[in-house]
């Protein structure tokens, strides 16, 4: 099969089961005869690994919002390489993490201005992606799938995650994203991915 590029990002929290479908999605659009590459955020360069050591020195979550983007930045320019390519770009994770995760932990400080703050600063940065793939689950479910034991209690963590899924859900209605339940089986996940990237490949 040809050869147009195609951007695909998978969204949501943690245990929702982006890693997993991301691949299964990749192993499927390779049987079709498709070149895929397969991504994440934060990237593997050495602003990933900044962003990783922000994550863990709990900086100011401003700061951490930047360096996220910064990230982006550059891991746009290569996938936009990649797209003219002719590949299949499959992003685990893009701006919609950082509008979530860093707009739930602003919310406190800048209200609903750290919701647009945060989209209006990754604007001239992102590209467009052709389908951008939201995965909702009930915060306790993935939580459980990961085996998240993190120093919040279950329910402060919980209660987190619950803010950010529902940024996740007001972005997705605004930027009109597919919202996929995966609360279920893996293989109806799977099948309702593959329904929705099915007419971009
Ligand atoms: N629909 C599902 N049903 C049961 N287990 C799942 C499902 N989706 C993912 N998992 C499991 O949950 C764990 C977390 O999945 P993962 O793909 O790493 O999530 P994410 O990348 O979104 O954090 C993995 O062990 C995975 O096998
Ligand atoms: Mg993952």
């Amino acid at each position: 099969m040809s050869g147009k590029g195609v951007f695909i990002v998978l969204e949501g929290i943690d245990g929702t089961g982006k890693s997993t479908l991301s691949k299964k999605l990749k192993a499927w659009l390779e049987e079709q005869g498709r070149e895929v590459i397969l991504t994440a955020e934060p990237s593997d360069d050495w602003l990933g690994v900044a962003v990783r050591r922000a994550n863990s020195e709990d900086l100011d979550p401003r700061t951490e919002s930047l360096l996220f983007t910064a990230d982006r930045c550059q891991h746009t320019l290569r996938i936009e390489e990649m797209l003219k390519q002719g590949k299949v770009v499959i992003c685990d994770r893009y701006y919609g993490s950082t509008v979530a995760y860093q707009g739930a932990a602003l919310e406190k400080d800048m209200g609903d201005n750290a919701v647009s703050w945060l989209l209006n600063l990754n604007g001239p940065v992102v590209r467009h992606p052709d389908v951008t793939i939201l995965l909702t689950s009930d915060p306790q479910v993935a939580m459980r799938r990961v085996g998240n034991r993190g120093e919040l209690s279950k329910f402060e963590r919980e209660g987190y995650l619950g803010k950010v899924q529902d940024i996740y859900l007001t972005l997705a209605r605004e930027a009109k994203w597919t919202v996929v339940d995966s609360n279920g089986k893996l293989g109806d996940v799977l099948e309702s991915v593959k329904k929705a990237v099915q007419a971009y490949v």
